[in-house]
């Protein structure tokens, strides 16, 4: 199975419910290795700029909103097929459905307020990887 590297968000209500380390070691305790690290207070401009094919969804001004609201995690993580385990160990997007063991199901409150963002495919994982780290703050091997 192909190596990977995905981009992964621990949004402002699961950093302000104190869960980083508790969501940390879901992904090492799977496989997931977290290569490059930074916490950040979106501005607006960041925020649409990383949602920007959402801009046309009902839910765009809120979701922007929601992700400046208070600081965010935002990890490579990099593993065998390291975007859908990612997505998996996250559960669906709105908690209600997320599995049982999900980081969804245990932390997130709605689906404004999910907890954690995973790239949703190779192309997706390198554009967004570029958004937030230049190659060389990008410890992998
Ligand atoms: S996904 O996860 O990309 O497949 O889901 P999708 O339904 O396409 O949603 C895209 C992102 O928008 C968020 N979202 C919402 N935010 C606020 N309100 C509502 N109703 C809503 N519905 C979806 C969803 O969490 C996705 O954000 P990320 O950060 O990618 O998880």
């Amino acid at each position: 199975m192909a190596v990977e590297r995905t981009l992964s968000i621990i949004k402002p209500d699961a950093v302000a419910k104190n869960v980083i380390g508790e969501i940390y070691s879901r992904f090492e305790s799977n496989g997931l290795k977290i290569i490059a690290a930074r916490m950040l207070h979106l501005s607006q401009a960041d925020a649409e700029g990383f949602y920007a094919v959402h801009r046309n969804r009902p839910f765009f001004n809120d979701l922007v909103k929601f992700m400046i609201s208070g600081p965010v995690m935002i990890q490579v993580l990099e593993g065998e097929d390291a975007i859908r385990k990612n997505r998996e160990l996250m559960g669906a997007t709105d908690p209600k459905q997320a599995g049982k063991g999900t980081i969804r199901a245990d932390f997130a409150d709605s689906i404004d307020a999910n907890a954690v963002h995973g790239s949703d495919a190779v192309e997706t994982a390198a554009v967004e990887i570029a958004y937030y780290f230049p190659e060389f703050n990008i410890y992998s091997r």
